[in-house]
């Protein structure tokens, strides 16, 4: 990708984060040791919630860990604070908005289950949420991946943090964490009950966010770090500044693990089969050398009648291996819909056609699509957990159908006062105000790759 893509703000040298990691108690130190860093405060962020407990910083820091590019969230909110549920999982949405794939979520808890001693740390295997509200109520479901009824059956990965603290030869203990709302500690009679319905740990975060992610297709690790025995089980009474100074004390050993943890991830990466060794077995870094260069002219036209269908066209030309340049025409499609719909339906269209990756420049008179990218509205479109004001950002389900059309290819968009410059220029035009009278239909079936 180039710099006008949609984590356009949000990267470390060039790339873009696929792990998140929310810091809890604990693990404030881990973002000291990120390398090529930068951070951004959560006010700076459109619609990032602030938290207001003592000991929460917040800020998002960018750096590189353990050879990969990660972005920590230092400070998280929390229900207590008068956040509402979709405000507190309003991080986990932007994450995944940014192209965060696997999220590390990590807190600090009071023990419940026999033999759960303060310095404890327990590998999430699964939660209970039920104690409090459920962090979907007041989404729409196209906010959380397009699931009205979101299945958890599987939420936590365990596998990869259990392999981490082996190999940093940390003894761990697989569990399950139950959220409450706080902020006040449990009463030794709700622990009770609590460990009666099977609860290990006890915390005031976690499992909202770990939903949230989950609905998102997100991979989710979860590490508790017990802190303190939930009340009843230990001596004396409870206290924040116990809680911290517990956290603080297995710092040093969260630390480990988590870098262990990335550096498993990053060699999964590695290991993994590239798309292109997927898709028969080409050489990336050779492909990479002989990207072809693409440009994708497009065109959409809406009728004056809002009712009335419009129509988009798209035209690619590229140069074979003898420079001999040939130019395509895309399907075409109509719609009952306005001007951006259709010029996104043609950039769209225009990529899709792309068998391999390619480096593409798109030339389009859409200052919506444009701008959209070049002057990184759709990074805040995203930011603001696709809504503007209370409402969602309208052609959200495109703007995804035009991320992911994107993602194989480097792309470069170019605004051009009405097509100036396309060898095609009537023909676009044409194409794209005739498609409602013609109905959609398909040139060809062309590929770039078969062409050259
Ligand atoms: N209860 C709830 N949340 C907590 C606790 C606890 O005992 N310890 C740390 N966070």
């Amino acid at each position: 990708m180039t710099e006008h893509n949609n984590s356009l703000d949000y990267k470390i040298n060039g790339k873009s984060p696929k792990v998140a990691i929310v810091l809890g108690s604990g693990l404030g130190p881990l973002a000291e040791s990120l390398e090529d860093s930068w951070e951004i405060p959560y006010t700076e962020i459109p619609g990032f919630p602030v938290s207001t407990v003592e000991g929460h910083e917040g800020k998002l820091c960018f750096g590189m860990l353990s050879g990969l590019p990660v972005v920590c969230m230092k400070g998280r909110v929390h229900y207590y604070e008068g956040y509402s549920m979709r405000d507190v999982t309003f991080p986990v949405r932007f994450l995944h908005g940014i192209g965060v794939e696997q999220i590390l979520l990590t807190n600090a808890a009071g023990g419940i289950r026999d033999g759960f001693k303060v310095g404890t740390i327990m590998v999430i295997e699964d939660h209970i949420s039920s104690f409090v509200p459920s962090p979907f109520i007041g989404l729409s479901a196209e906010e959380y991946g397009g699931k009205r009824f979101v299945d958890m059956t599987k939420i936590y990965n365990t596998e990869t943090l259990v392999r981490a603290a082996d190999a940093e030869k940390i003894a761990v203990e697989k569990g399950i964490y139950l959220q409450t709302t706080g902020p006040e500690y449990e009463s030794p009679a709700e622990v009770r009950m609590f460990r009666t319905l099977g609860a290990d740990v006890v915390g005031m975060s976690t499992t909202v966010e770990a939903a949230m992610a989950n609905a998102l297709g997100m991979k989710v690790h979860g590490l508790s770090c017990v802190t303190n025995l939930a009340a009843g089980l230990g001596k004396g009474v409870l206290s924040h500044e116990e809680v911290k100074i517990a956290a603080d004390r297995t710092s040093e050993k969260l630390v480990r693990i988590v870098k262990r943890f990335l550096s498993l991830i990053r060699e999964e990466e590695e290991g993994a089969p590239s798309a292109s060794e997927v898709n028969g077995g080409a050489d990336t870094s050779a492909e990479k050398k002989s990207m072809k260069e693409i440009t994708l002219f497009t065109d959409g036209a809406a009728r004056s009648n809002p009712d009335g269908p419009g129509g988009y066209g798209a035209v690619l030309i590229y140069k074979d291996s003898t420079g001999k340049e040939h130019t395509m025409e895309t399907s075409q499609g109509y719609e009952k819909t306005t001007n951006n719909r259709m010029e996104m339906m043609a950039v769209i269209e225009g990529l899709s056609l792309l068998k391999e990756p390619c480096k593409v420049t798109v030339h389009s008179d859409s200052q919506y699509v444009i701008n959209a990218f070049n002057k990184g509205w759709l990074t805040k479109w995203i930011a603001a957990g696709w809504k503007r004001g209370k409402d969602p950002v309208k052609n959200v389900d495109l703007w995804k159908k035009m991320l992911k059309a994107m993602e194989p290819h480097e792309v470069t968009f170019v605004w051009v006062r009405g097509h100036v410059g396309n060898p095609l220029n009537e023909r676009c035009d044409e194409l794209a105000t005739t498609a409602a009278d013609k109905g959609p239909w398909l040139v060809d079936e062309v590929y770039i790759s078969g062409n050259s």
